[in-house]
């Protein structure tokens, strides 16, 4: 099943230079890279991209990490794009993330845990009204 998702390089990820490492996994996996873009969210922007989360107690931090500092979003093609691609990024505590993801290979933090991507079709919707506006 062709299928797009989204990723998005968080601002730790860009500021270690590991973007093309990152872009290079999901072209070596096969995925096709159908956008790609270098920005800084706005908190307007953060706020709504993360709105699913606005009641956690967390969401000052997450709000605040995702504005710190540039980021790169992708759009990817591909088989199975969004399940993949979760798999490929591992969990969200990065230091429980397994060896082999890009989470488990590059980071120790939770919100400073190098990429986010879409969990499914509705939070990609939302997610790349928000990032490609
Ligand atoms: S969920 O929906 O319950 O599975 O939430 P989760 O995937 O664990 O986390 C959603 C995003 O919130 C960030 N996060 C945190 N930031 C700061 N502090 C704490 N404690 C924390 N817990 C989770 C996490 O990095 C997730 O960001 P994204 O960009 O979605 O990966």
């Amino acid at each position: 099943m062709t299928e797009q998702t989204l990723f998005i390089v968080k601002p730790d990820g860009v500021e270690r230079k590991l973007v093309g490492d990152i872009v290079s996994r999901f072209e070596h996996k096969g995925f096709k890279i159908v956008k790609l873009k270098m920005f800084t969210f706005t908190k307007q922007m953060a706020e709504e991209f993360y709105a699913v989360h606005n009641t956690r107690p967390f969401f000052g931090e997450l709000v605040s990490f995702i504005t710190s500092g540039s980021v790169v979003a992708a759009i990817v093609e591909g088989n199975n794009a969004i399940a993949t691609t979760r798999l490929m990024i591992g969990s969200t505590k990065s230091f429980e993330a397994a060896p082999g993801t890009i989470r488990g290979d590059f980071g120790l933090g939770i919100s400073d845990n190098i990429i986010h991507a879409s969990d499914s079709k509705e939070s990609f919707e939302k997610e790349i009204a928000v990032v490609f506006k």
